[in-house]
């Protein structure tokens, strides 16, 4: 009998160049597999299709998909090379879907939920995943300890988003007015000049 797919898709990770830093097994599972789970709840909790942005090798939108196999889970990754390798998952995880393209060139409002683990800073990730989700969505971003909840607040407020309570470790946002006129911003420029 095969190994179970998320102990694979780990295996997958770490032997594929350019996916992980990440060379220690424990580290990994650690990083990749077990912070990911932390978002279960939080995410399980809300409606609609889910977007993980940025999500490189697939962390933390394999491990959702496989916990909420009720759901669809978008893989929205700007990296061509990175998408084939989330392709891969597709056959044995029927709720995952990939999209190839930045988060600022995407539909906006389309998604329940939108979550990011090491997009970019948690201010920049927050104005890239706020305009993907419809009015009473939320974003969840993984943040660690370098969370910077003030900033984060600052922007949420300008693009119709309210911090709201996550568990540790996580920032939530809740989409309380639809995404003003300006926004998302042209791709590099919440970058250059974040929004806080
Ligand atoms: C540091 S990796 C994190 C990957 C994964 N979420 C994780 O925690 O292991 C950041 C990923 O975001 C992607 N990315 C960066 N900016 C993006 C954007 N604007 N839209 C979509 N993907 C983006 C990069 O190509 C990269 O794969």
């Amino acid at each position: 009998m095969s190994a179970p797919i998320l102990d694979r898709w780990l295996a997958a990770v770490m032997a594929t160049p350019g996916l992980t830093a990440l060379r220690e097994p424990e580290a990994a599972r650690r990083v990749l597999l077990d912070d990911a789970l932390l978002g279960v709840d939080i995410v399980g909790r809300e409606h609609g299709p889910i977007a993980d942005v940025g999500s490189g090798g697939g962390a933390p939108g394999i491990p959702l998909a496989a916990s909420l196999p009720e759901r669809t889970v978008t893989l929205l990754e700007a990296e061509r090379r990175k998408c084939e390798f989330l392709e891969r998952w597709t056959d044995e995880l029927p709720n995952l879907r990939v999209v190839w393209g930045r988060a600022e060139e995407q539909p906006l409002e389309t998604y329940g939920v939108a979550v990011a683990k090491a997009l970019a800073e948690p201010p920049v990730a927050a104005e890239w995943c706020l305009p993907l989700v419809g009015e009473g969505g939320l974003v969840v971003l993984w943040v660690g300890e370098s969370v910077e909840p003030d900033r984060v607040a600052r922007v949420a407020e300008r693009i119709g988003g309210a911090l709201v309570e996550a568990p540790e470790g996580l920032l939530a946002i809740r989409k309380i007015a639809h995404t003003p006129a300006g926004f998302p911003r042209r791709t590099g420029v919440a970058k250059k000049r974040p929004l806080a």
